[in-house]
C-alpha cells in the first residue's frame, strides 16, 4: 500500500508527509513543483527514509502523473498542491487558474482513468482526498453561526473562487463517474514551516528584524485558528473514515480577530526575546491599508467530523502558538533561507519593503 501526497514541500503538505512517516509504515510518495512556496528543507529528515519518494513535477502535468499512478498504484491520493496565498492571489490571479482550476481538474482526470481500471475491492477502498478551505464560504457576520458543510459556496477572492472551483470539480468526479472523492473545508493552519508571507510566521520574522507588523484594515477581522498537526490529524481520519463523496469542514474553535493574534504573537516574544530596549514588540504593530475585498470574519463547525469520525483538535490556540513561535527562534536558519531572492521581491512588490 502506498499513498500520492500532492505539494507535499509546502507547509501543511510537508507538516503531514513528515507525521505520516512517523505515525505510520506506509510509503508515501510526494509529487510537488517547488514553486516559491515549496521548501526541500522542511522534508531534509525524511529525505533518505525508504519509504519516501520525492518527484518534482506539476499536478496538471497529463503524462508525468499518469505514469506515476501506473508505477506506484497508490491506494489513496491526497491534494494539498494549490496557490494559496489571498495576497498573491490579488496581485495575480492567473497562477491560480492554473494550478488549483485546471491543475486540479488534469489530476482527477488521471485519477479518474487510473481508478477505473482498478481491481472491485481496490476501486471501493479507493479515495481521492481533496484538501480545500473554509474560504469557499464567504464572510461572516459578527452574529452568524458558523460555517457548516451545508452553507452555500460565496468565494470573494481570485483564491477563494479558485478554489471553490476545483472543489466543484472534485464533487461532480464522484456524482458523476463514481470517483471517491472526499474535501475536507480547514480554517486558518499555523505551526511550523508555514511561508513568512502568512501573518504569523510574517510577524515574528519581522517583529525579529525590528520592521513594522502590518495590520490591514481596523485588524478587527476574524479568524478561526488550527494548529497544523491538528489538521494533519483531521486528514488521517477521514483518510481512514470519511465516507466517499463526503464533505467535512475543520477548525479549531478558535476565532480571532487579527489584533488579537498579532498581539498575543508580541506578548510571547516579549517573554521569549525581549527587545534589547525593555519595550513591548507591540510597538512595531502599523495599520496599513486593508486588503480589497477583505472577508471580515470566518467561523467553523466542526461538528460533523467529531461526531462522524471522533476527531478533534489537541492544541489550544494559546499553547500552539507558543510552541509555534518557539519553533521559529529555534530554526532561524530556515527563515534565513526561505526570505531571500522571491521572498524579497514580494515584500518589495507588496509592502514596499526594501
Ligand atoms: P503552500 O503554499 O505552503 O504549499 C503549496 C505547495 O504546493 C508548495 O509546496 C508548492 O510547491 C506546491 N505546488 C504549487 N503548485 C503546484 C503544482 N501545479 N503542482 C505540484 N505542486 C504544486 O500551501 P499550504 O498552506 O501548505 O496549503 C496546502 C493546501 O491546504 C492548499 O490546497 C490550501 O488551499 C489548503 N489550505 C490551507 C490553509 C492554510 O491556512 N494554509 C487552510 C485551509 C486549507
Ligand atoms: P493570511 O495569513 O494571509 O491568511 P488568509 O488571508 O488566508 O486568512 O491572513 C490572515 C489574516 O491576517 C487576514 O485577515 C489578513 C490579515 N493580514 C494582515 O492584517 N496583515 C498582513 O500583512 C497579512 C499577510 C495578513
Amino acid at each position: 500500500m502506498t499513498i500520492l501526497v500532492t505539494g507535499g514541500a509546502g507547509f501543511i503538505g510537508s507538516n503531514f508527509v513528515l507525521s505520516w512517516l512517523t505515525e505510520t509504515s506506509e510509503p508515501l510518495i510526494n509529487l510537488d513543483k517547488l514553486t516559491y512556496a515549496g521548501n526541500l528543507d522542511n522534508l531534509a529528515t525524511v529525505s533518505k527514509n525508504p519509504d519516501y519518494i520525492f518527484v518534482r513535477g506539476d499536478i496538471g502535468d497529463a503524462s508525468l502523473v499518469p505514469e506515476l499512478l501506473a508505477k506506484h498504484k497508490p491506494r489513496a491520493i491526497v491534494n494539498f498542491a494549490a496557490e494559496s496565498h489571498v495576497d498573491r492571489s490579488i496581485k495575480n490571479p492567473s497562477d491560480f487558474v492554473l494550478t488549483n482550476v485546471v491543475g486540479t481538474f488534469n489530476l482527477l482526470e488521471a485519477t479518474k482513468a487510473y481508478w477505473t481500471n482498478l481491481p472491485i475491492s481496490e476501486k471501493e477502498a479507493f479515495r481521492f482526498l481533496h484538501i480545500s478551505t473554509d474560504e469557499v464560504y464567504g464572510s461572516l457576520t459578527a452574529e452568524a453561526p458558523a460555517f457548516a458543510e451545508t452553507n452555500r459556496y460565496e468565494p470573494n477572492s481570485p483564491y477563494s473562487a479558485s478554489k471553490a472551483a476545483s472543489d466543484h470539480f472534485a464533487r461532480a468526479y464522484f456524482h458523476t463517474y463514481g470517483l471517491p472523492v472526499i474535501t475536507t473545508n480547514c480554517s486558518n493552519n499555523y505551526g511550523p514551516f508555514q511561508f513568512p508571507e502568512k501573518l504569523i510566521p510574517l510577524c515574528v520574522h519581522r517583529a525579529l528584524s525590528n520592521e513594522p507588523l502590518p495590520i490591514y484594515g481596523d485588524g478587527k477581522q476574524i479568524r478561526d485558528w488550527l494548529h497544523v498537526a491538528d489538521h494533519c490529524s483531521a486528514i488521517r481520519a477521514v483518510l481512514t473514515g470519511g465516507a466517499a463523496g463526503a464533505t467535512y469542514n475543520i477548525g479549531g474553535n478558535e476565532e480571532k480577530t487579527n489584533l488579537q493574534v498579532v498581539g498575543e504573537v508580541c506578548k510571547i516574544l516579549d517573554d521569549l526575546r525581549p527587545r534589547t530596549d525593555g519595550h513591548s514588540y507591540e510597538r512595531q504593530i502599523e495599520f496599513v491599508a486593508d486588503r480589497p475585498g477583505h472577508d471580515r470574519r470566518y467561523a467553523i463547525n466542526a461538528h460533523k467530523i467529531e461526531q462522524e469520525l471522533g476527531w478533534t483538535p489537541t492544541e489550544t490556540f494559546a499553547s500552539g502558538l507558543r510552541s509555534t513561535i518557539r519553533w521559529y527562534l529555534d530554526n532561524q536558519t530556515w527563515i534565513i533561507n526561505v526570505t531571500t531572492g522571491n521572498y524579497q521581491n514580494w515584500m518589495r512588490s507588496h509592502y514596499g519593503v526594501e
